[in-house]
């Protein structure tokens, strides 16, 4: 049995239990206290435009249809039958205006009203014997939306979306809002690797420390428009609400435009994202000289926003990518990757960026590759018996008595708490979320 006061103990002052990144009993807290309470993405708005567009999409073993109704709602239903419980959908995407059931064929309509029981009259005597009309494919217990991100919550009374997500709108808005267009998702690539998922999500909330090393050579083949990776010291991390984040510094003294150029977006977008973000949102960039970068919304959703050069004439493409660390057991991973960009780009500059992303990031982009040699390797070594010994040590940025090293930034435009340069609040942040969401007792989760 896991001492699990002993190990929140733990992580509470920094010092994380290696086991916790391979350990069935931790993995089974997650699903029955974490995952059974917070906000969960599923897809976004653009990936299902018209009536009848329909991902399926998980969180944990529950599958939804995440579908665009006839009358053009949104809703995430339950996947399984109400009969004998078979998988209802088994394509990953689609149109369709009514779900049949492969098993017995009974037939929904894409609001999950049921519609068609063969035999009905055989079988069940008709309606007398089993009324059709009141049944329905179980609704996710909540489902709310933020820029176009659909969310669920398996807890049917949980807070308001906008309220959870708190001051981490204001960071949110720079992937997923550049324009009254907002963002529209490709993908999603999807892959499997053999790495607990935390490890992702802690590493996107604020790991600026692994780049100069991990990523060095992403910078020697010329990729990185920073000619040296140590410069992501120079960057901020900010801690808002249920996310976290790191930032770039740009060159001093730029103008909103030029920063935004620096970054390599075209002026007709920056002209409208002046329009679009609020004074305080464009002081980040303009005033406070930083630019989002990678940034994780607790538990597993990531974000990346990087602009790297992407031809041998030294064209800089900035490019958004959104992704999702989905458990499937305590060493093993599905991620899911999608390309955001800005639905009012030009086609020149989506096609740019998608290349830009492509290089970077997806199941063969460069960052990616090298990010997870790491993640599995911990993942592995967290199995063995020693490991159960091991106190990892997540402390840099606090001192023996556990204050700050350095003050937080003074005129930091963004809400929340900002540090510059190398620590570990956001993980110790993204962590103590975990710790709740995990000391919290059954009762308070239960569905
Ligand atoms: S299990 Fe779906 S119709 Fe029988
Ligand atoms: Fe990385």
């Amino acid at each position: 049995m896991i001492d699990l006061p002993g190990v929140l103990a733990d992580v509470g002052r920094g010092m994380i239990p290696a086991r916790i990144y391979n350990d069935a009993e931790i993995f089974a807290l997650e699903r029955d206290r974490l995952f059974s309470s917070a906000w969960i993405f599923l897809a976004h708005e653009s990936e299902i435009p018209s009536p009848g567009d329909y991902v399926v999409r998980r969180v944990l073993a529950d599958s939804f249809i995440v579908v665009r109704d006839e009358n053009g709602t949104v809703r995430a239903l339950f996947n399984m039958c109400l009969h004998k419980g078979m998988a209802v959908c088994r394509a990953e995407m689609g149109n369709a205006s009514h779900f049949r059931c492969p098993y017995h064929a009974w037939t929904y309509r894409n609001d999950g009203r049921l519609a068609g029981v063969p035999f009905h009259a055989e079988a069940y005597g008709g309606d007398d014997g089993f009324a059709r009309e009141d049944q329905s494919l179980l609704p996710a217990p909540a489902i709310d939306t933020y820029n176009g991100l659909i969310f669920v919550s398996l807890n049917a009374d949980p807070p308001a979306l906008r309220e959870w997500l708190g001051d981490f709108c204001y960071y949110l808005d720079f992937y997923t809002r550049q324009s009254p267009a907002g963002v529209q998702l490709r993908g999603p690539q999807r892959w499997r690797i053999k790495a607990n998922w935390k490890i992702g999500a802690e590493n996107f909330a604020g790991d600026s420390y692994h780049t100069p090393h991990t990523h060095a050579s992403v910078v020697d083949i010329g990729l990185s428009r920073e000619p040296k990776a140590n410069k992501r010291k120079e960057g901020a991390l900010y801690m808002a609400g249920p996310g976290s984040g790191t930032t770039c510094k740009l060159p001093p003294g730029g103008s909103f435009l030029e920063q935004l150029r620096y970054v390599g977006y075209p002026d007709e977008m920056i002209v409208t994202m002046a329009a679009t973000w609020s004074k305080d949102q464009a002081g980040l960039v303009e005033e406070s000289g930083f630019m989002v970068s990678a940034a994780t919304l607790f538990p597993n959703l990531s974000f990346v926003h990087n602009w790297p050069v992407i031809d041998a004439a030294g064209t800089v493409a900035p490019f958004i990518s959104v992704r999702q660390w989905q458990p499937v057991s305590e060493n093993e991973t599905e991620v899911l990757s999608w390309f955001a960009v800005d639905a009012g780009a030009s086609e020149h500059f989506k096609r740019q960026s998608y290349r830009a992303y492509l290089m970077c990031f997806g199941s063969s982009g460069m960052f990616e590759q090298d990010d997870v040699e790491n993640w599995v390797s911990i993942t592995e070594m967290a199995a063995g018996s020693m490991a159960r010994r091991l106190l990892l040590n997540s402390r840099m940025g606090l001192t023996s008595e556990d204050k700050p090293v350095k003050p937080p930034m003074a005129g930091f435009s963004g809400p929340g708490v900002a540090y510059q340069g190398f620590g570990e609040f956001n993980q110790r942040h993204w962590l103590s979320q975990w710790s709740e969401h995990l000391g919290a007792r059954d009762e308070a989760t239960s569905l």
